[in-house]
């Protein structure tokens, strides 16, 4: 497995795929890897021939100062993973080789109004301008995201549609622990007791596809079950629990379309995330989670 510092190296090194015609499959991450980061390898191997994946700490989409420099890291430890995985190609840059002189941003405009946006100023236009950094930087034909970021996902598909970016985004199922937990680089944060009382998150989710496959449509009804259920769970601060058309992410009153619910919540000080999208097939709503 290859690990280039710079972005002149990887140009160099993708350049030389390209001209021998191998398709470029590409997973950003932050690092501390998990099994969620290696199903997004495995889905990109399916569609390409060259695997890369970025592990790069951006500074410019956290709004807590504390949360990033509390982030996990563990560079050693994820080039094993990585290279485990059957990833070729490492980029590891550090602040200076992204963001030396940089005056321009990326921002997706409305997508980001609610859910995390609304509690996290500034973090999706950092996602958002370093993504597009790293498309430039890497120029993959395959990228894949998981839907537990299900905002950043979204904001991802728009901005390579609205911006032209030449790369196919996948979105992929969320993995979980086995008490179905969403993986995450920040449950390592969690003491067993927060992460007990965070199972509740799961099962809010559990109710609300239950309650849908009774034919419940009112967001009103099932955000209400679904409130309690995490309120038994102890959560120290919930920041949503909401449900939205997939499309804009914007509320709505009942599930008709294709919908998101999604959900935000502090165990300690600890903020998880997770949300199922609802599709109608032929046969009724199907939940994916
Ligand atoms: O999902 C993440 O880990 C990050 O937001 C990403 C996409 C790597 C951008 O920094």
């Amino acid at each position: 497995m290859l690990v280039a510092n710079s972005i002149e190296e990887v140009r160099k090194i993708i350049s030389a795929q390209k001209k021998a015609g191998k398709r470029i499959g590409f997973v950003p991450t932050m690092g501390y890897l998990h099994e969620g980061h290696l199903s997004l390898v495995e889905i990109s191997k399916k569609h390409t021939d060259f695997q890369v994946m970025s592990i790069f700490v951006n500074k410019i989409q956290f709004n807590d100062k504390k949360d990033f420099e509390n982030y996990p890291r563990e560079t050693e430890r994820d080039l094993k993973l990585a290279e485990s995985a059957g990833v070729e190609l490492v980029f590891l840059p550090d602040d200076e080789e992204m963001y030396r002189d940089r005056l321009t941003y990326v921002d997706v405009l409305t997508l980001t109004d609610h859910l995390c946006g609304a509690f996290r100023e500034g973090h999706f236009r950092g996602v958002f301008t370093v993504v597009s950094k790293l498309f430039n930087i890497v120029q993959p034909d395959v990228s894949v995201f998981g839907q537990k970021d299900i905002q950043q996902a979204a904001g991802i598909e728009k901005m390579v549609y609205d911006l032209n970016f030449p790369v196919r985004i996948i979105i992929a199922p969320t993995i979980r622990e086995k008490e179905g937990l969403a993986m995450s680089s920040r449950n390592k944060h969690l003491s067993p007791e927060q992460r007990n009382r965070a199972l509740a998150i799961h099962r809010s989710l559990q109710a609300a596809e239950s309650m849908i496959e009774s034919g419940e449509a009112g967001a009103s009804v099932i955000l209400q079950k679904m409130k309690q259920i995490i309120e038994e769970g102890k959560p120290d601060k919930v920041d949503y629990v909401s449900i939205t058309s997939y499309d804009t992410l914007q509320p709505v009153d009942r599930i008709e379309n294709k919908s998101v619910i999604a959900i935000a919540a502090f165990f300690g000080t600890t903020r998880l995330i997770d949300n199922m999208i609802i599709d109608k097939g032929d046969k009724g709503f199907k939940c994916i989670y």
